[in-house]
């Protein structure tokens, strides 16, 4: 198995803030990330692809369908935007870096694979840097991705 691991980056701002709580709360369990408007990051947003290699082209991947996908379904959606009024892609859930990496996962594995021509290579691990000392990582669990099949 070869991993090719792709780096994006994009801005957005977020408040980290939920209804079911009440005003108090949200400032205990977020902090300052709960305060009013909000505030921004500059995500770096790393996409890894896992499967075995082509023998004909010598890749795991299409660098290129890879690209025009995360352009598409992430970057168009979530570069300059506020987190919390994506209800699409949060679904209503706090924009924590940790359900970005969910949400991210599943836009790209619903149009998972770009490429027909390497239908092994898997969806491996979507991986957000907040800031230089936090990030999060989300790895679909190995028999699921077999599960699925796609
Ligand atoms: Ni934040």
């Amino acid at each position: 198995m070869l991993y090719l691991t792709r780096r994006y980056r994009f801005s957005a701002a977020h408040r980290l803030y939920n209804d079911a709580l009440t005003a108090e709360e949200n400032a205990r369990v977020y902090g300052k990330c709960a305060n009013p408007y909000g505030h921004g990051h500059n995500y770096v947003l790393e996409i890894a692809v896992a499967g075995p290699l082509d023998p004909a082209t010598g890749m795991v991947y299409d660098l290129a369908a890879l690209d025009q996908l995360v352009q598409r379904e992430v970057l168009e959606r979530l570069d300059e935007s506020y987190l919390n009024q994506q209800e699409d892609v949060f679904h209503h859930l706090v924009p924590t870096s940790e359900n970005l990496c969910l949400a991210i996962f599943n836009l790209l594995s619903a149009e998972w694979p770009a490429n027909g021509r390497f239908p092994q290579a898997k969806l491996h691990r979507v991986r957000v840097e907040e800031t230089n000392s936090n990030f999060f990582e989300y790895e679909e669990p190995a028999h699921e991705n077999s599960r699925k099949g796609k």
